[in-house]
């Protein structure tokens, strides 16, 4: 069972995140903000999409916050995870959507398979992102400030490659 769980400030990534399932609805059954999540729902997700916007300075929202104490009470082996992010490439540039690298980091010190961490930087413009591994984001990237005629696309190409790497058997 796949579930898709997001952070929010101002309730921008609702939208994304609803968006998201639309286009995994085979994939995800269950779609909730991640300050009405009890640690107990991940356990019978074997499919996880985290995320949500960057806030502060390279900050997770205050709902991801508040839950990550409870993340390392939560066991990701043999769970697949896919991020997602929005942020302002214009307004922050200098910490564009840096807060998807904290949830990657804690999803893969508990044990978690992340796919979908293969996303081209190319057509954004940006000075600089925590959320870069190489030279390529660790899951979806979308800019709701300033290219929101963007995020269609930007979603379809990424779920493809989600799909792809679901489809690879686990090594
Ligand atoms: C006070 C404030 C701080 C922000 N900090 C960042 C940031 O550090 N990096 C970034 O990429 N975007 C940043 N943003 C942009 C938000 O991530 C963006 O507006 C997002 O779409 C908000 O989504 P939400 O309404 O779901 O929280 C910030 C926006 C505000 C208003």
């Amino acid at each position: 069972m796949g579930k898709l769980f997001y952070g929010t400030q101002t309730g921008t990534t609702t939208a994304v995140a609803e968006s998201l399932q639309a286009a995994m609805s085979d994939l995800v059954s269950e779609i909730k903000c991640i300050q009405f999540v009890k640690p107990e729902e991940f356990a019978d997700a074997d499919f996880l999409v985290l995320g949500g916007s960057t806030w502060g300075d390279g900050e997770l929202t205050d709902d991801w916050v508040d839950f990550m104490p409870q993340m390392d009470k939560i066991d990701f082996s043999g769970k697949t995870v896919a991020l997602f992010a929005l942020g302002d490439q214009v307004g922050y540039t200098y910490n564009f959507v840096s807060a998807m690298k904290v949830l990657y980091d804690k999803v893969k010190e508990r044990g978690g398979r992340i796919v979908g961490d293969h996303v081209s930087r190319e057509g954004f413009d940006f000075e600089h992102s925590e959320a870069l591994v190489g030279n390529e984001f660790v899951g979806l990237v979308t800019d709701e400030v300033n290219e929101p005629d963007l995020t269609a696309s930007r979603i379809e190409t990424w779920v493809a490659q989600v799909r792809q790497a679901l489809a690879q058997p686990v090594a």
